[in-house]
Parts: C-alpha cells; sequence; structure tokens
C-alpha cells in the first residue's frame, strides 16, 4: 500500500533542472510536468527558437550559431533566464545550465532572487535511441510543439494538430550538426553532474521508454 502511494506524496518548492544529450527527451518531459505540476516550463532552445521566428529580435550571428548546433553567448543566456524566471514560483529548466559557467551564474541569480534548486535530474538515454528521437522529430515552426514519425504522429500528416501549420524539420537536427551538439554536450554540459553531484542535488533516471513511464520514475525524486 505505501509503495502505492509513495509517487503521489506533494512535491516540494524549488526549481527542476532536466540535463541530458540532444534528444534524451527533455523538452517532452518538461511540457509533461508542467501540464501535471505547477512548474513552468523554461526551456532555452524554445526562447531563442521563438525570437527567431520574429527575426528582428534575435541577431543573425546568434541565428548561425544554433543552425550551427553551437552554443551562444553565456550572458544572453542568463539575461534571457533573469528575465523569464521572475513570474514564477518554481520552474523547470530544460536546456540551462549547459556549462558550469552557466551552473555558477545561476547560483549567482538564485542568491540574488532567493531561488533554490530543489533536484538535478539527468535522462540517460543510449546513443541509437538518441539518433532514432533527432532524425524523427518535427516541429511547428509555429507553436513549437514536438512531434515524432513514429511515435508521436501528428493526427493529420505533417501538419501541426494544433495550428495546422506543416510541421518542419530542425536545422540543428541534420546528421552533421547532430555530432557536433552530442560532442559540445559530452564536453561542456556533462561536467555538471560532478558539479551538481557535489552539491547533492544530482539524480539520474533512465530516459528509455514512453514519456509517461518517463515521468512516473522522475515523479518520486520531486517529493524528496
Ligand atoms: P535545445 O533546444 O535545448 O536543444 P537540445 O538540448 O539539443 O535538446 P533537444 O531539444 O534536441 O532534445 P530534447 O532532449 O529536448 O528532446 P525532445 O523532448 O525534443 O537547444 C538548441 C540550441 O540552442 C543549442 O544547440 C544551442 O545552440 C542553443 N542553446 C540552447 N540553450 C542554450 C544554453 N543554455 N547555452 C547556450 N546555447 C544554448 O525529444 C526529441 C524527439 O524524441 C521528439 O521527436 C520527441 O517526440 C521524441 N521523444 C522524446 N521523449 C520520448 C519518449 N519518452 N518516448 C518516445 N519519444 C520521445
Amino acid at each position: 500500500m505505501g509503495l502505492h502511494l509513495a509517487p503521489y506524496l506533494p512535491l516540494q518548492h524549488g526549481d527542476i533542472i532536466l540535463l541530458g544529450a540532444p534528444g534524451a527527451g527533455k523538452g517532452t518531459l518538461a511540457r509533461l510536468l508542467q501540464s501535471k505540476h505547477p512548474h513552468r516550463h523554461l526551456s532555452t532552445g524554445d526562447l531563442l527558437r521563438k525570437a527567431d521566428s520574429r527575426s528582428f529580435s534575435l541577431d543573425r550571428e546568434i541565428a548561425a550559431l544554433i543552425d550551427k548546433g553551437e552554443f551562444v553567448p553565456d550572458e544572453m543566456i542568463i539575461r534571457m533566464i533573469n528575465v523569464n524566471v521572475a513570474d514564477y514560483r518554481d520552474v523547470v529548466y530544460d536546456g540551462f545550465p549547459r556549462n558550469v559557467n552557466q551552473a555558477k551564474l545561476l547560483d549567482e541569480l538564485n542568491v540574488q532572487r532567493s531561488r533554490k534548486i530543489h533536484r538535478v535530474i539527468k535522462l540517460e538515454v543510449g546513443f541509437t535511441l538518441l539518433m532514432q528521437r533527432l532524425k524523427g522529430r518535427r516541429t511547428c515552426p509555429v507553436c513549437h510543439r514536438i512531434y515524432h514519425v513514429i511515435t508521436l504522429r501528428p493526427q493529420r500528416a505533417g501538419l501541426c494538430d494544433r495550428c495546422g501549420e506543416r510541421l518542419k524539420v530542425r536545422k540543428d537536427d541534420h546528421p552533421s550538426v547532430i555530432a557536433k551538439r552530442l560532442d559540445l554536450y559530452e564536453e561542456q554540459t556533462e561536467p555538471l553532474v560532478k558539479y551538481y553531484t557535489d552539491r547533492n542535488l544530482f539524480s539520474w533516471v533512465d530516459g528509455d521508454g514512453s514519456p509517461e513511464e518517463v515521468y512516473a520514475r522522475v515523479r518520486p525524486l520531486l517529493t524528496t
């Protein structure tokens, strides 16, 4: 009985950071968390892409960095976070922080804003599955909803269920760019595992399974 009730204990207050390689399912899980919990989903990738669709507001050089799979400057990212975090009590960060410098900048911002990180959760997914997920991903250029050609098909082929827009392949989901993003993840983002383990905030879960299965593994980590 106790075991069945355990996943439904009340959530702890504080922000959640999702780590994981490109395609691990951070955005998919973060949207699910936002639909079930008071946490607000904050994706730096989505914020950058949204700014880019209003092309006057994102510098061409920055857009080019994203298309090539490179990181945009830390100062720009932390400014975006500072503006967007202000209205929410608890957030789930997806794609941020992405290197140790951004993690340190977030620590400073949390002190200034009296916020705290509750838990950092890494989604572990093997290379073959990562590639299947990235190669099959389609996104709506208007509302940024995510689909997959096999695991999450739209009701009408190639069209967004929400706004009817034609779905696209992200420029950075082309194979040569995927390789670059995976390398950068290993080099720049993996060191965050040690950073947050040292602060007693780190956990990992198996990211292989349906979004609901992955959520069921994550849910107990949010209550303790
Ligand atoms: P960003 O958008 O953050 O890209 P990413 O970190 O590479 O992660 P992805 O969005 O590719 O993958 P995901 O883990 O969210 O997977 P998803 O849920 O979509 O960043 C893009 C770029 O912006 C960066 O390269 C950089 O240039 C810049 N940037 C962003 N943040 C930055 C920062 N902090 N600093 C500097 N630069 C920054 O899932 C993938 C596919 O798999 C989907 O089709 C989905 O439907 C499917 N799927 C997911 N989970 C499941 C599941 N459980 N079962 C079945 N299918 C699933």
